[in-house]
């Protein structure tokens, strides 16, 4: 780890977290001292017939906190959706949040509550390119059943604004929200995650501890946290896949996702997630399935720039270094994951959208260099995004 970073930056602390398995029942608890009087619950389709949520509904009803239930949650929140469950919370008269579920769930989920803080008719008020400032939000609580974005812990959401078809960070001054906020995050919800999910989820985690360790501003606190989260993915996400029961694995992975997702908003990413956006929209490829998809290319690419910082993630996934040059132990590392993914039965970029035919390099590459003209300006970025396209397809 660089010990030469200079120490000026700034971070955003997460949310109060109660972590641990069986911490679901602290819950009713964290209402009451959030002040919630009656709760939207916020849920996942999938996840309201399973036994949990059940289970959650009677500890809530036990501790007299009346629900307001709302399991519209759309993959890839959009206003439309999050407007219709804002909508719910004003005519239920609700004073909290209260989100169980993945990430568009969650996200789903801060987003009513900054509606309700502001009192705005449309979430579109907070995104691009009013953005609104957002004085304030409901309480929320958040209860993870994946463990991957770890939305529970970063203070902002991703919501398509469907008049734009901008699909982005939701609200201004993003740094200065959550406060109110808690995360329950209890292991053993995300036991009942398939094997597919539970890969497609954990390599976002992966993608997010790698590309925020290697990204252009990193600082010693997101260092940490992100290194340790790439070495609780590297030795413990095929035995999640492999086992959805063994809770050691699954309580790792979700300290994994917590602690990736703790970092990266205070360092950046990298090309994966700077691609997936454009992957999402031209080839309809799920996030988890777009960041993965080009890992290895992405990190192949910027080998030789990230040699060092590349060795150090080698090292997390138990690659020796004795007696073998820094590029050797990176390119060892790199090797590695690409082992994972296999292991872990993770798709290639072209099978994950149907063929190598189905891209067309020329028409990616532009539609990635005017959906992030922000952060990929040079001629040299567009030919690192084809290289990477381009590795990618031949994996
Ligand atoms: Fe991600």
């Amino acid at each position: 780890m660089n010990s030469e970073t200079e120490a000026s930056f700034n971070f955003f602390l997460p949310p109060f977290v109660v972590f641990g398995r069986g911490k679901r029942s602290v819950l009713p608890e964290y209402a009451h001292k959030l002040g919630i009087k009656k709760a939207l619950l916020v849920a996942d389709p999938f996840f309201v017939g399973t036994g949990y949520y059940a289970e959650i509904k009677e500890m809530l009803n036990a501790a007299q906190i009346p629900l307001a239930e709302w399991s519209g949650v759309v993959p890839d929140p959009t206003d439309a959706s999050v407007d219709e469950a804002a909508r719910l919370f004003r005519e239920a008269g609700c004073d909290g949040v209260i989100c169980i579920g993945g990430g568009s769930a969650m996200d789903t989920g801060k987003s009513v509550a900054v509606a309700a803080g502001s009192g705005a008719d449309s979430i579109r008020a907070h995104m691009a390119p009013h953005y609104g400032s957002v004085g304030g939000m409901a309480p929320v609580i958040c209860l993870p059943t994946t463990s991957g974005t770890g939305a529970e812990v970063n203070p902002y959401a991703i919501v398509t604004n469907t008049e734009t078809n901008e699909k982005g960070l939701g609200y201004a001054a993003w740094e200065m929200l959550a406060a109110q906020r808690v995360a329950v995050v209890d292991p053993d919800l995300t036991a009942s995650m398939p094997p597919r999910l539970t890969a497609v989820t954990g390599v976002d985690a992966l993608c997010q501890a790698l590309e925020c360790y290697i990204s252009q501003s990193p600082n010693p606190v997101s260092d940490c946290l992100a290194l340790h989260a790439v070495y609780l993915v590297a030795h413990n996400l095929l035995r999640a896949v492999n086992n959805g029961q063994d809770m050691v694995a699954r309580v790792n992975m979700s300290l994994a996702a917590m602690m990736a997702t703790m970092a990266f908003p205070n360092a950046g990413l990298s090309f994966p997630h700077f691609l997936s956006e454009p992957m999402a929209d031209l080839y309809h490829l799920e996030h988890g399935v777009a960041v993965g998809s080009v890992l290895v290319a992405s990190l192949e690419e910027l080998l030789p720039y990230k040699e060092e910082r590349l060795a150090e993630i080698a090292g997390a996934f138990g690659v020796q270094s004795q007696g073998r040059s820094q590029r050797e132990v990176a390119q060892e590392g790199i090797a590695q994951i690409r082992k994972l993914l296999k292991d872990i039965r993770f798709p290639t970029l072209a099978e994950a959208a149907g063929g190598k035919d189905v891209i067309d390099i020329d028409v990616f590459v532009a539609d990635v260099m005017q959906k992030k003209a922000g952060l990929l300006k040079t001629q040299e970025d567009r030919e690192r995004v084809r290289s990477i396209v381009v590795r990618a397809l031949a994996g």
